[in-house]
Formats: C-alpha cells, sequence, structure tokens
C-alpha cells in the first residue's frame, strides 16, 4: 500500500488483483474503445470489464434495445453485439496501464479456449465469464441455468491462462449459490454477481412488447436488493471474493454491497444518465467515509454484515 497515493485508503485485493479503488465498470456499459476506457481511468475508476467479447463479431437486435422504465431502473436486450475477439485484441493491444478485465461469452468450450489464447498475452487484469449466452446444443437454455456447461467452459478457461477468472453468476434457474460453488470447483477464482434479470414490459397502446426481443435483461435501482442478497449468501457460503453489480447508483450502495461481502462492486445503468465523472465522485465520498469512520482501509468493512 503506498501511502502517497491518494486512494491509498481505498485501495483492495481480489484474489491476484490490486485496485486503487473498489469501483469498476460493470460490462457492456459505455462502449469498448480504448479512449473510453482512458476516460474512465482519468475519472478514476477501479477497473473496467469490457462488453462482453464473443468468437465472430454480433451485430445485436435492431432498436429499441435499451428502455428507461422509470425510478432508475432499465430493460435491455442488446444480443450480445461486440467486434468479435480479433478485432477486439487489436483494439486492446494500445493498452499500458488501464486495470482491464475481458468479459467473455460463448456457447461451447471451444469458442473460450480460442479466445482466450488470443488475448492471453495481452496487459489485462483477468476475464469475466458471462454465462447469459443461448446454450448451443439445448435450444432455449442459457449456459448459466446448465451446472455442466459451466463445469466444462470454466476448467477450459482455466487450462489456457493462469490469470483471475471471475464468473458472473445470475438469477436465473439455477440457485446462485450452486452456481457459484460450480464455478469455484472448476478453477474460477472470483464470483461477480449479477447479472441482469430477465423481464419484460408491453406498450399498452399498441399491444406489443416494447423490446424488438420482446424479453430483455432487468437493471438498475430495481434489483439492488436482489444483487445484495446474492452477495450476502455467495460471501457466506463459498470460500472466493465476490464481485458486486447491480442497481448501484450512489457511494452508499457500494458500501452496502461491500457490507454484503463484496470486495468490490460495478456500476452500470447508472452511467447512462450521469457519465463516467460518477466515479470521480463517488470515490471521492467514500473516501469521506472510511475517514470519518476512523477506518484506515474501506476493506475493513467487507463482509461486516455477517456478523449480525
Ligand atoms: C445496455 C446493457 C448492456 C449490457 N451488456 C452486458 C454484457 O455484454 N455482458 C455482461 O456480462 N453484462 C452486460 N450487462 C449487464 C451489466 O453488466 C450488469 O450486470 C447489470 O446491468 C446490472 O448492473 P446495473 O444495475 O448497475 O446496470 C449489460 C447491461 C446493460 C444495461
Amino acid at each position: 500500500m503506498d501511502i502517497n497515493d491518494k486512494n491509498y485508503n481505498l485501495s483492495v485485493e481480489i484474489d491476484k488483483i490490486h485496485l486503487r479503488n473498489p469501483t469498476m465498470l460493470a460490462s457492456g456499459i459505455l462502449g469498448i474503445s480504448q479512449s473510453i476506457f482512458e476516460r474512465l481511468y482519468k475519472e478514476n475508476v477501479g477497473a473496467v470489464v469490457t462488453k462482453s467479447i464473443s468468437v465472430n463479431p454480433m451485430k445485436g437486435y435492431p432498436n429499441p434495445t435499451v428502455i428507461s422504465i422509470g425510478g432508475g431502473s432499465y430493460l435491455n436486450a442488446v444480443g450480445l453485439s461486440n467486434p468479435g475477439v480479433d478485432a477486439f485484441s487489436k483494439e486492446l493491444s494500445k493498452n499500458k496501464k488501464i486495470p482491464i478485465m475481458i468479459s467473455l461469452v460463448g456457447s461451447s468450450e471451444k469458442e473460450f479456449s480460442r479466445m482466450v489464447k488470443v488475448f492471453d498475452s495481452l496487459s489485462i487484469l483477468g476475464y469475466e465469464i458471462n454465462l447469459s449466452c443461448p446454450h448451443v446444443s439445448k435450444m432455449g437454455m442459457e449456459v448459466g441455468d446448465d451446472p455442466e456447461a459451466v463445469n466444462k467452459i470454466v476448467k477450459t478457461v482455466r487450462m489456457n491462462t493462469t490469470k483471475p477468472i471471475s464468473v458472473k453468476v445470475g438469477v436465473g434457474s439455477i440457485d446462485v449459490v450452486e452456481l457459484a460453488r460450480v464455478a469455484i470447483d472448476a478453477g474460477a477464482n472470483i464470483i461477480t454477481a449479477i447479472n441482469t434479470l430477465r423481464a419484460m414490459t408491453i406498450d399498452i397502446e399498441t399491444m406489443m412488447p416494447i423490446l424488438s426481443n420482446r424479453v430483455g435483461g432487468l437493471s438498475g435501482t430495481a434489483i439492488k436488493p436482489i444483487g445484495v442478497r446474492c452477495v450476502y449468501e455467495i460471501s457466506k457460503n463459498i470460500k472466493a471474493p465476490v464481485i458486486g453489480c447491480g442497481g448501484v447508483s450512489s457511494w452508499q450502495d457500494i458500501i452496502e454491497y461491500m457490507m454484503a461481502g463484496a470486495s468490490a462492486v460495478q456500476i452500470g445503468s447508472v452511467l447512462g444518465s450521469n457519465g463516467p465523472k460518477i466515479f470521480n465522485r463517488i470515490t471521492k465520498d467514500l473516501k469521506n467515509y472510511v475517514e470519518k469512520k476512523g477506518m484506515k482501509n474501506i476493506s475493513e468493512i467487507v463482509g461486516i454484515a455477517h456478523k449480525y
């Protein structure tokens, strides 16, 4: 810990990863160019998670793909649009100092091993595996709903890298603690919780579902208590660091996630209305809180709610 660093009392360790503060950009938010990552870094983000990258470029769904449903909550069905592994590795080859985790998405082990082989020589912190991808052989099912597929994918990524692997779990048909256990037993180091929740909304005038894909993912304020519950249950039952995600819009939300057991916390939807400056504001407020409470470091509160 460098005491001269203005963030020294906010620094956190997540497995082998050291971050200057516990804030992270959630996957899929704010584009995927190195220039955006640099802008976020200037605003004091702790680390950035990229949009989920697949082997081949994906176009995504037609508009509307993201809608506000009010009260700080959103529905999205973007369809995992991304430039694919080859174009994205070129973009990231410019990276020298930004702490980046690459989010990977795929429907078979083969796809994951191809991507990790390309990305592993880049200057990155590690990987986050996105399990919300349609299953290649089980129609209508997501990878995260099939523990056997999760086991195989994580083992494959593990075989191809020594870098930290986080598995991003969500609220699907498998209990979140069970899913996290499968991921850690297969060789993951960290769990990120949670992804969006399946949801939909209908326009009562046109009588049509509003999203072009009909069903999408709920994010923002509405899902925060679910995210906090998942982080709490995972960190109570599984010996691995947890990264919280879901509905964060203030420094108080970050503190709450950390008290539930999160070592770091991702921020997503709120960036849409607040922009990258929110990281600077939140980290300043976190620092004030830590100093006011007389703590040496913010990690002192990780999991503190488990005492009660
Ligand atoms: C427009 C949009 C795109 C997203 N794309 C991804 C993605 O590519 N990969 C992923 O793992 N999660 C993706 N997510 C989910 C977020 O990373 C996050 O888990 C979720 O939005 C909950 O956090 P929030 O409430 O702070 O937004 C996306 C969310 C939104 C709103």
